[in-house]
Formats: structure tokens, C-alpha cells, sequence
């Protein structure tokens, strides 16, 4: 099939390296795509990378319609909420992403938290406020851990969690200068990141992952759009005796009735449902919804996808999710650990060399997904971003996989670089 993949991200890399692998001679075009991802092993299919603007939905359709793409799969947010799916299937082009009013699921706290309420999803309580007054209401009301969250867009650095009230009060203060914010109860649990795909109708899950938001070991630090991830979830098992049983219990409770939800109110959900939970002692809760894959959770949940990924995303995108079996997973597992620029989330180094990649690739299990990568002058590889890569190692048991992993980390040199050494820690005891 020849599949166009939107974005440039260690996620689009890792649904790219699962194409490959079906071995099915797929031609792939990323656009705009990354360093890493145009040098992918040519085995089992083609990969080109073109310099098109993800986000400009009448470019990518032209190109498309030109090209003989027979499905779209958009990666990252801003194109969905920018719009981009509704251009492409107004021109019936296959596309694997909601179009830009269920992309509202992720880009509008607001319009989420609506969805959740009329479809009687398990969450925690929230108020809204648009002024500092308001905001210091909402906060005394709910009292300490505060969660202050931007109601937009803000790549993952939007949401403080805190018990400083000042500190609390100045971040909302901050983001009341671009819109609402939202302030919300604390919940207290293990979080996990479970994805289920839609084709507006029909929904199948993926396995869980579980991914690390804050900077630093421990989970100190300040909130990233993710520093690392592991899957499957074993912990599961204590509560729930099977991971497929908490699977069907978030399909029946969250996935099936928002996706049911939108498509009643004319916006049908096609594409990859993200619900961020929260396993609490009274209960699973939706911290929040994306409206694409996880990054980095994606990079451990496809490695270890044994039904074809490009029959999954053509199925959601054609409206035949329904007549799949539901997917099915390697009892492998799979860790992945960001390697991140200095300066991270803050105000990242970028501009520096990479090098050690083949000798880290060479460690048995691994392979190097790339984040935000160029070819420097030299030919050799030059960070351009905040997450450079994505080390994952799949084996067949946790403490290998960390093993592994770490030990191709140790192998990359970045001037500057961070990555967390405890990813994975509490599954590998
Ligand atoms: P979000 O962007 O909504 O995923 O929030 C980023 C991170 O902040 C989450 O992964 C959680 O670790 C934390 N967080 C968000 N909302 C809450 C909440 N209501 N209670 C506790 N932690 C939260
Ligand atoms: N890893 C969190 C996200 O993709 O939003």
C-alpha cells in the first residue's frame, strides 16, 4: 500500500518501523519525516521522506491525490486540530485521524470535559475559571494537590500539579493570558495510557502502556510530553486478574460511549483514541483525552502489535473496524527511553552531533527510534529539538529490556544530553 504518514516525530518513526516490518513492500511517505526515519532499513518496504507542511491540508491532499496515496495516517496533533483529516476525506482520500471538531477532544479541555459529562465518563471534578478570582475559588474549593491546566494546546507543559497555592495562582495567570483554565481535583494513582482505535463507530483497544511525564528520576521535575514508557502493565493483574478484563472495563466505561458520544453529535471519532487514566482507589479516571497516538507510548505498544498495523488504520479509516478481530500482542515486553537535549523542556540545546547510534542499535533488542533529528555537515547526525530519541528494547522480561536499553544509551553520545535512569524500575524488581 502506498501510506503517507504526517508528522516528524519518534512516533511516526515507530509507526513507520511497524509497517516495515509486515513485510508487505508498502512504499512509505513521511512527511516531513526526520534524518532517522528517511535512513529506516529499506527491508520489507520503501520510505521517502518529503518536505511537505504537515498542517496544510490542501497541500497534503494535492500531494496525495498526486501521488496515489491509498491512506493518510496523521501523526501529531496540530494537523488534526488544524483540520487536515476533513480536507482529505472531503476529497475521499482514506485517513486514519479525526477531523478537526472530535480533534476538540484534545485540543479544548472544555469541549472534553463535555463529552465526558454526556457520555457519563468516570473523571475527576473540575471548575473553570477565566479570571485570577475565579481561579482562587476554584482552588480553595478543591483544596491541595492543586492541578491548574491550560484549556489549549500547550505540548504537554500546560498542567502544573502542585500543593503552592502562589505557585498554582501564578501559572494560571500565566495561561488566563491565552484563554480559560481549568482547575481540577487531584487524583492519586498509577497513571496509564490505553489506546483504542475508532473508525467513528466500531472501537478496538491496543495494550497498555505506561508513560513518565516529569523530567526527572523520581517523577520530580517539570512536566514533558513524556520521558520514557513501558508495556505491558503487570500491576494490572493485582487488581483486575487479566489485563484484557481492565481493557474491556475502560472499552465499556470511556472508549465506547465517547466514541458513541461524537458520533450522535455528528462528529464521528475516526483514529486513535488516547485516554490518559488515572487508576485511583476508588476507581479508574480520565485525566485527559488525545486525539492520536502517544509519544513516547506508541514506540512500546507497536513493537509488540502482532496483527498488521496497516490493516487496523485502513479498517478505522474505511469503516470496517467491525469485522476485525481485535488486536493481538507479543507477551514480549518493551521499554523505551527518551534521550533528551540539554536545556529540556525549558529551552532545548539543539544544533549538537549524535554519535554511537550503530554501535547502540547493535545491543540485542534495540532499536534507535529518532525524535528530532538532521544530518549535520558532516553527514553524521545533529539533534534539532527537545526529545532527540528514542531508545526501546523489547525481550522477554522487564529487567533484560531496562538492561538493554541502558546499555545502548550508554553507547550515544549527545554533548549535554538527559535521559531518566529509572524508566521502567518499579516493573523490573
Ligand atoms: P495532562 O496534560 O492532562 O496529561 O497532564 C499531564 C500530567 O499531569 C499527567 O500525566 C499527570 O501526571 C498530571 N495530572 C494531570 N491531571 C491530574 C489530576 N487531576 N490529578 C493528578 N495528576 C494530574
Ligand atoms: N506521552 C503523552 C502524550 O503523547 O501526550
Amino acid at each position: 500500500m502506498r501510506i503517507l504518514v504526517l508528522g516528524s516525530g519518534a512516533r511516526e518513526h515507530a509507526i513507520i518501523v511497524a509497517l516495515l516490518r509486515e513485510n508487505a513492500g508498502h512504499e512509505l511517505v513521511s512527511a516531513p519525516g526526520n534524518a532517522g526515519i528517511a535512513a529506516s532499513a529499506q527491508v520489507g518496504g520503501t520510505v521517502e521522506t518529503v518536505g511537505l507542511d504537515a498542517s496544510n491540508g490542501k497541500l497534503v491532499a494535492e500531494y496525495a491525490a498526486d501521488n496515489g496515496i491509498e491512506l493518510v495516517v496523521i501523526g501529531p496533533e496540530a494537523p488534526l486540530v488544524a483540520g487536515v483529516a476533513d480536507v482529505l476525506r472531503a476529497k475521499g482520500i482514506p485517513v486514519f485521524g479525526p477531523g478537526k471538531a472530535a480533534a476538540a477532544l484534545e485540543g479544548s479541555k472544555a469541549f472534553a470535559k463535555r463529552i465526558m459529562d454526556a457520555a457519563n465518563v468516570p473523571t475527576g471534578r473540575a471548575h473553570r475559571g477565566s479570571t485570577v478570582a475565579e481561579v482562587e475559588s476554584a482552588l480553595d474549593a478543591l483544596g491541595a494537590p492543586h492541578v491548574v491546566k491550560a484549556d489549549g494546546l500547550a505540548a504537554g507543559k500546560g498542567v502544573l500539579v502542585t500543593d503552592d497555592r502562589a505557585a498554582a495562582l501564578a501559572h494560571a495567570e500565566f495561561y488566563l493570558q491565552q484563554g480559560d483554565v481549568l482547575v481540577e481535583e487531584f487524583l492519586d494513582g498509577q497513571e496509564v495510557s490505553l489506546f483504542f482505535l475508532s473508525d467513528g463507530h466500531d472501537v478496538v483497544p491496543l495494550s497498555p502502556a505506561q508513560d513518565y511525564k516529569r523530567a526527572g528520576d523520581g517523577d520530580t521535575g517539570p512536566n514533558t510530553g513524556g520521558m520514557g514508557a513501558y508495556s505491558p502493565l503487570p500491576w494490572l493483574n493485582d487488581r483486575w486478574g487479566s489485563e484484557a478484563s481492565f481493557v474491556d472495563e475502560i472499552l465499556d466505561t470511556v472508549a465506547l460511549p465517547t466514541v458513541r458520544t461524537l458520533e450522535a453529535e455528528g462528529t464521528p471519532f475516526i483514529g486513535l483514541l488516547y485516554c490518559g487514566l488515572i487508576v485511583t482507589q476508588h476507581g479508574v479516571r480520565v485525566i485527559e483525552f488525545n486525539a492520536r497516538f502517544g509519544d513516547p507510548e506508541t514506540q512500546v505498544v507497536l513493537p509488540r502489535l502482532l496483527t498488521p498495523l496497516s490493516s487496523l488504520l485502513l479498517a478505522a479509516a474505511t469503516g470496517t473496524l467491525g469485522r476485525m478481530p481485535y488486536p493481538s500482542f507479543s507477551s514480549d515486553v518493551a521499554v523505551v527511553v527518551v534521550l533528551a537535549s540539554e536545556g529540556y523542556p525549558e529551552s532545548p540545546i539543539t544544533g549538537r552531533a549524535i554519535t554511537g547510534l550503530d554501535a547502540a542499535s547493535e545491543v540485542t533488542g534495540v532499536t534507535v527510534l529518532h525524535a528530532a533529528t538532521a544530518h549535520g555537515s558532516d553527514g553524521g547526525f545533529v539533534a534539532t529539538g527537545g526529545r532527540v530519541l528514542g531508545v526501546v528494547a523489547q525481550g522477554a522480561g522487564f529487567p533484560a529490556a531496562r538492561k538493554a536499553a541502558y546499555e545502548a544509551l550508554g553507547r550515544i553520545h549527545l554533548d549535554g544530553s538527559q535521559y531518566r535512569t529509572d524508566i521502567a524500575e518499579r516493573v523490573a524488581r
